[in-house]
This record gives C-alpha cells, structure tokens and sequence, in this order.
C-alpha cells in the first residue's frame, strides 16, 4: 500500500464508503468457485477440477481467451432459474457492499442457450434477483444482453428473436467475448436492428483490439459507451474524439491487469485516460476471476497510483451516474449522496 493512500488519509475509506453505480459486470463473470461447486453438486454436472482450491489455482490468464475458456466452462453449472437467481444474488449482496447504488449488468444468453438452457430461464432467474435486490438492498439494476462476437451475426439475430418476448426485462445490448480477428463492424446489421428498436446500445472495444475498432464500435454500431477502450490513447484523433463527444469508457483495471493488458496496476494508463478528459469510470468486470468487486478495483489502482487524488475518486464515482442509462432524477439523487460522503469526509 502506498503510504500516501493508507486509511490515514481517508481516501482508502471514502473510496469504498463513496456511492457509486458498476456499469460493465458480466454476472456469469460473479460465479465464485464455491457457487460453481454447489450448483455443479445440485445439478449433477461434473468438473475437470477436483476442488475450490484446484479450481482458482487455474485463475492464471496469459490473454483474454485464456480467460474466457474456463469462464465459459464455470457457467457450464448454470441450468435452472434458481442457478441465475442465486448467481445475481450473491453479486448484489457484495454490491451492496461495495456502496453501489446502481448496476447495469450484461449477461450472455448465447453461453446458456447453446447448452440447451432456455432464454426465458435465463432471464427469469436473472430479472427475479434483481427485483429483489431493489426491495431488499435498495439496489436498482438493468440487463444488458450481450452477443458472443466470437460467434455469427446470423447467431446474434436468431438471440434477438429469442430475447424480444422479454424486451421489458433488458435496457441494451453489448457486445462481448474474443475481440482480436471479430470487429464491431462483423455486427453492423443486427446493432442497426437494435438502434431501430430503441435499445441502448454498448460494445466492448480496445481491450485487446486497436482503436480502429473503437472507431468502428462509434461509427458503425453506434454504441453509447465503449467497454474498456483502454487502447484508445494509441490514437490523439480518437482521444479527441471520445472527450468532444463524452463518450464514456467503463475501464476495469483489476481485469487489464490480469488479462496482460497492462503489466502491472502501476503501468495502468487510467491517470492518462482522465487527464485527457475521457468520462472514465471504474468497474469489476469478472469480479470472481479477477481478484475483487468494485471496491477492491477502487482500492488497488489509488494504491498504485499515487497520482490519483480525492478529486479524481469524485470524478470516477460521478462520472459512473452520469455515464449509467438510468433517469435524470436518480443521478441527480446519486450525485447529491455522493455529494454529501465527500462533504462528511472533509
Ligand atoms: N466476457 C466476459 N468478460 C469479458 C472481457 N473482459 N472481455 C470480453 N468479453 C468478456
Ligand atoms: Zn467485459
């Protein structure tokens, strides 16, 4: 820990205390071991791991497909309602938590659907954890449902039919899985289908692949939000871009780490990302793969970036309101909280 961010200061405090919304979290991506274990025992699923221990020890990526091939192998347990119910259950309690008063979560129906799991399961344990979460923890949430880019378009359009009997239940569509060889522009006609439609629309882009598909993600899908976008510095001419237009980057720095995006939290480019203006926020991504929820992503990029102040911890938490899909007056409503922690902690 940096001595400059120790509790001491407050910062450490008022950065896990501060409300907050997470805009980029894949709810398969909260699957701890010890959930995919139980619901494996419940379901009767076998697993090429002997325990929970075994199981994280493999929780060691070179790149993004090392990632994705064992995330997709947890979510192999998901089966039933109750498995989806459980899943996003367990998230908004570590939300709750982490002082997050808001959650915009993907999930990716095809990984289910794929299986033989229908998408009225998916979405019908899903969207039960989320009511709940509003009565109970106070939480307002919506789904995102992303389309596998490692897959075809004709695949993403055939997810749409499946998903538009449950329009009610989900605000957008993403785009996730293998960037690197699947541009934005691969999905070009299904995303102009989902503008027509009215859905907010989001893709992941410049994680691993170069800015022309941040670029594409803009011009092409027409997407409201850029997921990582981290490489876009590479690029002056879409930096500009992306700070004239505010378009916001939902960054996960516990995720770029781990993934090899950055070598390490100290190289991580989000000091760089702010001082050029972006509409940064900080989100957990994959939270049980990557060593920790929202606060423990606030937590380790200040500790290892001692050019991060209280302002910037202002900033990112106002810029995750500004940059969410809900209605003015609940920003409104989160900024002035947000107001008075900062006031609380001067
Ligand atoms: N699916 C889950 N996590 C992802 C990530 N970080 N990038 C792309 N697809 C994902
Ligand atoms: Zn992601």
């Amino acid at each position: 820990m940096n001595p400059a961010h120790d509790t001491s200061t407050g910062l450490d405090a008022l950065l896990r205390a501060m409300p907050k919304a997470e805009l980029h979290i894949h709810i398969e991506g909260s699957l701890e071991p010890e959930l995919i274990f139980a619901l494996a025992q419940r379901n009767g699923v076998g697993l090429p791991y002997a325990s929970v221990e075994a199981l994280r020890a493999a929780y060691a990526f070179t790149d993004l497909q090392s990632f994705l091939d064992i995330y997709y192998a947890g979510a192999s347990v998901l089966q039933k309602e109750a498995d989806f119910n459980d899943m996003a259950s367990a998230y908004f309690q570590r939300a709750a938590a982490d002082h997050v008063v808001h959650a915009e979560i993907f999930f990716d129906p095809q990984t289910h659907t794929d299986r033989g799991v229908p998408f009225a399961t998916v979405i019908q344990g899903l969207a039960r954890a989320c009511a709940r979460a509003r009565a109970e923890l106070g939480i307002s949430s919506q789904l995102i449902l992303c389309f596998l880019r490692h897959l075809s378009e004709e695949a993403a359009f055939a997810t749409l039919e499946q998903a538009l009997p449950w329009r009610a239940h989900f605000i957008g569509v993403g785009l996730d899985s293998s960037e690197r060889g699947h541009p934005p522009e691969k999905f070009a006609r299904v995303f102009a289908r989902c503008r027509e439609l009215g859905l907010q629309l989001v893709a992941h882009a410049g994680e691993e692949g170069p800015p022309p598909y941040i670029w594409n993600a803009l011009d092409v899908l027409h997407v409201q939000r850029i997921d990582h976008g981290v490489r876009c510095l590479e690029d002056p001419a879409l930096v500009q871009r992306l700070a004239v237009e505010g378009v916001p980057l939902t960054v996960c720095p516990l995720s770029n780490v781990k993934l090899r995006v950055f070598g390490t939290m100290a190289e991580h480019n989000l000091p760089a990302l702010l001082a050029a203006g972006l509409c940064v926020t900080v989100n957990s991504d994959d939270p049980a793969y990557f060593g920790g929820y929202v606060n423990q992503n606030f937590v380790e990029t200040f500790a290892a970036l001692p050019q991060l102040t209280r302002q910037h911890a202002y900033t990112l938490a106002r810029n995750s309101f500004k940059a969410s899909f809900a209605p003015p007056e609940d920003k409104a409503r989160w900024t002035a909280k947000l107001d008075a922690a900062f006031a609380a902690a001067a």
